[in-house]
């Protein structure tokens, strides 16, 4: 089982970026938690953070055929990109939203999300430990839906 995990801008960021709010965790550290926590559930994992859109849409679009599900942390484009709802749509590659804070205790602006409603379910509020939950619940689905 291959799983691809797909960041979006300032992710790269994590660790000096607003602390209180997103945890003294850098991004690097996520991923190698993410990778040991995929290998010990036995599942292959790719990692790609990117700040800009299109290569956001271009890394959804190359997910059929190369990653059986996705963890996506979309960042601000959450919020506003059509043209990642789009990408996500096109493609039908089952996926977990995930978030460190919890959006919908945030701005009003943040607690819209244009990607949840496609999405197998979304973690939100755990700091890093949202991806942890958020591939074990992939994971999980994608175990039981093959055994279906
Ligand atoms: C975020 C929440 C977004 O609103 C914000 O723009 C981010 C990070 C999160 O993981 O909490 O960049 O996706």
């Amino acid at each position: 089982m291959r799983i691809a995990v797909l960041n979006g801008p300032n992710l790269n960021l994590l660790g000096a970026r607003e602390p209180d709010l997103y945890g003294r965790e850098t991004l690097a550290e996520i991923e190698a938690h993410t990778r040991a926590h995929a290998a010990s559930l036995g599942v292959e994992c790719t990692w790609t953070q990117t700040n800009h859109e299109g290569e956001l849409v271009e890394a959804i679009q190359g997910l059929p055929g190369t990653a059986d599900g996705a963890l996506i942390n979309a960042a601000a484009y959450t919020h506003t990109s059509l043209a990642v709802r789009d990408a996500v749509l096109a493609v039908r590659v089952p996926f977990v939203e995930v978030h460190l804070s919890n959006i919908f205790a945030r701005e009003a602006e943040r607690r819209r999300s244009v990607l949840a409603d496609l999405a197998l379910g979304v973690v939100t509020g755990f700091g890093a430990e949202s991806y942890r939950l958020g591939l074990e619940g992939l994971v999980r689905h994608l175990t039981a839906r093959r055994g279906r």
